[in-house]
């Protein structure tokens, strides 16, 4: 079997190769009316190959079928290949440190509750604000925001199987990127690669700045894959 790949093609969808497990995961609401849990809706069946739409127009989504070159669809790249630790700035908690690379935020918004991640890592010596921050870290489907130990210096977080969550914000009636989980090779058109990470958000409404990164504009498109279940 090939290891997990994932092929971002000039000016078209996403080429997904390895048997890579595929599945809809919606943000749900927690009582401070924020996203607080992820819950899988759909399994996809697996298959070796396949693509995904990343022009945002497809009509078989997420799948790509073809409409991105009757449309024109420009995919050019334009994130860095810096690795994650480059990218991020610091923020010093009791024993934990947060690492915050704020380009590659797909505004997901479970950072929020409870005052919000950063404020909770400077109180994290209180075990309750700790594991909140770490909770919360942790369902950044980017991974713009990862704990680290810092003891030991490894992140913490939940070590992800490699596959591929399509993602639906019903809070913000829109639906959101790909996140991408356990460590997939991400390769650039150009044959450049991406740094595999735990967490990633990959684009796949089109309209993102950080080709091919999500960077939070399907919110501002109101990108709409066809779920129902995005609309109130
Ligand atoms: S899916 Fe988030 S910017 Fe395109």
């Amino acid at each position: 079997m090939n290891k997990p790949k994932i092929i971002v093609s000039k000016d078209g969808p996403y080429i997904v190769s390895g048997n890579v497990p595929l599945n809809k995961e919606i943000a749900e609401i927690g009582k401070e009316d924020e996203p607080e849990k992820w819950t899988e809706t759909e399994k996809y069946p697996n298959k070796e190959t396949y693509a995904l739409c990343r022009c945002g127009n497809s009509k078989n989504m997420p799948f790509c079928d073809g409409t991105h070159v009757k449309t024109g669809f420009d995919g050019t790249e334009t994130a860095s290949t810096k690795p994650f630790l480059e990218q991020a700035r610091t923020f010093e908690g009791h024993d934990i440190i947060l690492k915050d690379a704020v380009d590659l935020c797909s505004v997901a918004r479970f950072c929020h509750p409870k005052t919000g991640t950063w404020k909770l890592v400077v109180k994290s010596k209180k075990p309750e604000a700790k594991q909140e921050a770490i909770r919360q870290a942790c369902s950044c489907p980017a991974g713009r925001l990862v704990i680290y130990d810092k003891k030991t210096g490894e992140p913490i977080e939940n070590k992800y199987e490699p596959s591929i969550t399509v993602t639906e914000d019903p809070q913000a009636e829109c639906s959101g990127p790909l996140w991408v989980k356990g460590g997939i090779e991400i390769e650039s058109e150009s044959g450049k690669k991406y740094e595999p990470r735990n967490r990633m958000a990959l684009c796949r409404c089109g309209n993102s700045n950080n080709k091919p990164f999500c960077d939070g504009a399907h919110l501002t498109v109101n990108f709409d894959d066809g779920d129902k279940s995005v609309k109130k």
